[in-house]
C-alpha cells in the first residue's frame, strides 16, 4: 500500500527520492517522509502528515546543507498502524538516529517485539509496527548492515518491504522483501530501489525484481542480492519499455482523465500482434498444450474490485465462444471456500497492479493444488505475474489514478482474446469465425475513440446530477458487470451510494430505492434482451426516477423512456462493455470534479492493495 524509494549514486538523493515519491503517491498518500545522509555524516529525517506537497513544502523551508547528500530513502504512506500524523510517518529511526527505516506492509508480531524492546530500554516514539525494525537493527548491528537486516527479518511475521540506511554506510542501502513488490533500478554509477519502476524510469530502464524473501544491497556500482542465508543469488534483469511521459499528466488536470483518453491506444496495444499469418489467435504465453486446452473442464477467474468485473465479462465470452463452464470468484473469498479444482481447471487471475494480496493468495491456493494459473496483468515482473504459470501482459502503460480505467479496459480486451483462443483450440469455433470475432475486436479502439469524442453531454449531465446522494446502475447480460463497474467508479470517486444490479432483479427488492432523487443509469446496448430492458426502465420511470440510458446508435427502442440518452456506436453485443464503460468512467470523474474531490487519489483507497 505504501510507496518506497531508495537511492545511492551521484545525484542529489533528495531530488531523486522526492521525484520517485511523486510517481508513487498513488500507492498511499496520507503522509510522507525522507531520510538523507548529509555531508556531515548524519541522517537528516523530514516527515509530514498529509499529501506529499506538505513534505515538499517542509523540505523547501529546511536547511539545504542538512539535506544535501547522495544517499537517501523515502516513503509515502497508507496508514495501517497509527494515525497519519507526522510522528507516525516514515522513515523511523532507532534510539541513536543512526538507522532509518521505511516499510511497506504489516508486521503481525510487532506488539510482542515492541514490548521486548521497551523492556530492554529502547524508547519508541510512534504507534507504528515499523519502528521496531529500526530498534532491532540498532540492537543487533555488528558492522554488517545486510547481515543484521537478514537476522532481524528472520524474527518478523507478516509482510514487508524494508529499506534501511545507516549513517556508518555512506555507500549502501539495504532492502528486504516478503510478499510485497520491490524492484531495483540499475543506473550508471547509481542504483535505485522502489515499489515500482515508475519511481526511477526517468533515470534508468534497466531493472531487476527482488524475489520473495530476498535481500538487496544497493551500491553506486551495482546491487548484490542474497537469500535469507546470505548466499548470493543471480536473477534476470529486464528492460522497462514505459517512457517517462507515459507516467506524467501531459496537461490533463487529473491522471484519470488522461488515462480515460488513452484507452483506444491501450486496447490496440493489448490486442496487437495476436493474430499469426495463418489467421489464428496467438497466446503463446499460456504454455499449455493444445491437448491440455481440449481436455480442460472449467475455468475459474479470480480478481478483486474492477478486475472481478472484468472476470464476469470473461465468463460471458468464454462460455459463449469456447463452451467451457466459467466460475468467477472474488479472490478474497475464493480460497476460504475450498473450491473444487483439478489439473483440468485453468485459473485466470486478473490484477492490474499484479500485487493485490487477495489475488496472490488465490494464485498460491490454486498452484498448491497443481492447477495451472494464467495471470492477466498490466505490470511486468509483478508478483502475480511471477507466481503464475504464465502471464498475459495487457500492455496498457502505467496507470496512476487510483480508480482503474484503461487497465480495466485492457483486461476486457485480454479476456476476449483468451476466450477466442480457447474457442479456437477446443474447436468450437471455426478459424473463420474466430478471425471474424477478432476483427470485430480490432475495430473497437476506433469505436472507443468515437465514444470519447461524444462525451461533452455526459460531462454536462454529471454536473447536473452531482448533487444527488444515490445513483443506481442497471444492465443485463454483459451490461450487468458494467453496471457494477459504473457503480464502483462512482462510489470510489464521489463517495456516494452507488449500486449496480442486473435489471431483471430490480423488482425483487432494489426498486424500493428508486425515487425522484435517484438517477438510474441503464446500460442498454443493442441486444436480444433490450426489449426486456424497456419494461424495466418503464417501471423505474413510473417511480419518478431520472433515467439515463446508454444505447446503441440506431436503436430507438428505449428513446421514449429515456430522460437522457447516451449513444455508443454499434458493435457485437458481447463486445459492448468496451464501449459502454467509457461514459460511466467520464460520468464518475466529472461527478467527483463537480463535488470538488480529488479524482486521482480518492479517500481511503490505494492503487495497490497489498494487505488482505
Ligand atoms: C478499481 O477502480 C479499484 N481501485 C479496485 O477495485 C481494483 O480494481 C482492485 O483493488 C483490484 O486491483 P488489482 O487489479 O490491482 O488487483
Amino acid at each position: 500500500m505504501c510507496g518506497i524509494v531508495g537511492y545511492v549514486g551521484k545525484q542529489s538523493a533528495l531530488g531523486v527520492v522526492v521525484d520517485g515519491l511523486k510517481r508513487l503517491e498513488y500507492r498511499g498518500y496520507d503522509s510522507a517522509g525522507v531520510a538523507v545522509l548529509d555531508r556531515a555524516g548524519d541522517l537528516s529525517v523530514v516527515r509530514r502528515a498529509g499529501k506529499l506537497a506538505n513534505l515538499t513544502e517542509a523540505l523547501a523551508a529546511d536547511d539545504p546543507a542538512r539535506l544535501s547528500g547522495t544517499l537517501g530513502i523515502g516513503h509515502t504512506r497508507w496508514a495501517t498502524h497509527g494515525a497519519p500524523t507526522d510522528h507516525n510517518a516514515h522513515p523511523h529511526v532507532d534510539c541513536t538516529a543512526a538507522i532509518a527505516v521505511v516499510h511497506n506492509g504489516t508486521l503481525e508480531n510487532y506488539l510482542e517485539l515492541r514490548a521486548g524492546l521497551e523492556d530492554r530500554g529502547h524508547t519508541l516514539r510512534s504507534e507504528t509496527d515499523t519502528e521496531v525494525v529500526a530498534h532491532l537493527i540498532e540492537e543487533r548491528y555488528d558492522g554488517d548492515l545486510a547481515a543484521t537486516v537478514r537476522s532481524v527479518c528472520a524474527d518478523l511475521d507478516g509482510s514487508y518491504v524494508l529499506v534501511v540506511a545507516h549513517r556508518d554506510h555512506p555507500d549502501r542501502v539495504v532492502g528486504a522483501r516478503r510478499n510485497l513488490p520491490l524492484v531495483a533500478g540499475l543506473g550508471d554509477g547509481e542504483s535505485f530501489l522502489a515499489s515500482d519502476v515508475t519511481a526511477f524510469i526517468a533515470h534508468t530502464r534497466k531493472a531487476r525484481a527482488i524475489e520473495q524473501d530476498h535481500f538487496v544491497e544497493l551500491c553506486r556500482d551495482g546491487i548484490t542480492v542474497t537469500d535469507a542465508s546470505g548466499t548470493q543469488v543471480e536473477g534476470g534483469e529486464f528492460h522497462v519499455d514505459w517512457d517517462i511521459s507515459a507516467a506524467e499528466k501531459s496537461g490533463y488536470e487529473y491522471f484519470m482523465l488522461k488515462e480515460i483518453d488513452e484507452q483506444p491506444e491501450a486496447v490496440r496495444e493489448t490486442i496487437g500482434g495476436r493474430l499469426d499469418q495463418s489467421g489464428r489467435i496467438r497466446l503463446d504465453e499460456l504454455a499449455l498444450s493444445d491437448r491440455d486446452v481440449q481436455e480442460m473442464t472449467q475455468v475459474v477467474v479470480a480478481g478483486c474490485g474492477s478486475a472481478y468485473h472484468s472476470g464476469m465479462v470473461a465468463k460471458y465470452a468464454i462460455e459463449r465462444w469456447a463452451r467451457l463452464p466459467v466460475h468467477v470468484e472474488i479472490a478474497s473469498e475464493f480460497r476460504y471456500r475450498d473450491p473444487v479444482l483439478d489439473r483440468r481447471t485453468l485459473v485466470v487471475a486478473i490484477s492490474q497492479s499484479g500485487e493485490t494480496a487477495d489475488t496472490l493468495e488465490a494464485i498460491r491456493h490454486a498452484r498448491r493444488q497443481d492447477v495451472p494459473v494464467l495471470a492477466v496483468t498490466n505490470t511486468v515482473g509483478s508478483s502475480v505475474a511471477r507466481e503464475s504459470d504464465a502471464a498475459f501482459y495487457t500492455r496498457g502503460g502505467p496507470e496512476i489514478a487510483v480508480a482503474s480505467t484503461k487497465a480495466v479496459m485492457t483486461q476486457l480486451a485480454a479476456v476476449y482474446l483468451v476466450g477466442l483462443y480457447l474457442a479456437q483450440v477446443r474447436g468450437y469455433r471455426s478459424t473463420e469465425e474466430v478471425r471474424s470475432h477478432f476483427f470485430d475486436l480490432e475495430q473497437t479502439p476506433a469505436l472507443i475513440a468515437e465514444v470519447l469524442a461524444r462525451m461533452d453531454p455526459v460531462r454536462k449531465l454529471a454536473r447536473e446530477i452531482a448533487g444527488n446522494e444515490r445513483v443506481l446502475f442497471l444492465g443485463r447480460h454483459v451490461g450487468y458487470p458494467m453496471a457494477l463497474e459504473g457503480a464502483l467508479k462512482l462510489k470510489e470517486l464521489a463517495y456516494i451510494s452507488a449500486e449496480g444490479f442486473p435489471a431483471g432483479e430490480i423488482k425483487h427488492g432494489p426498486i424500493a430505492l428508486v425515487d425522484k432523487d435517484t438517477p438510474v443509469v441503464v446500460i442498454a446496448p443493442r441486444h436480444a434482451l433490450t426489449p426486456k430492458l424497456v419494461t424495466n426502465v418503464q417501471e423505474i420511470r413510473a417511480r419518478g426516477a431520472r433515467t439515463i440510458v446508454i444505447a446503441t446508435d440506431g436503436d430507438d427502442s428505449l428513446v421514449p423512456h429515456a430522460d437522457d440518452l447516451i449513444r455508443v456506436p454499434d458493435t457485437k453485443s458481447l463486445l459492448s462493455p468496451l464501449l459502454t464503460l467509457v461514459p460511466m468512467q467520464v460520468l464518475a470523474a466529472e461527478f467527483a470534479v463537480a463535488r470538488g474531490l480529488d479524482v486521482d487519489q480518492p479517500r481511503n483507497l490505494a492503487k495497490s492493495v497489498t494487505v488482505e
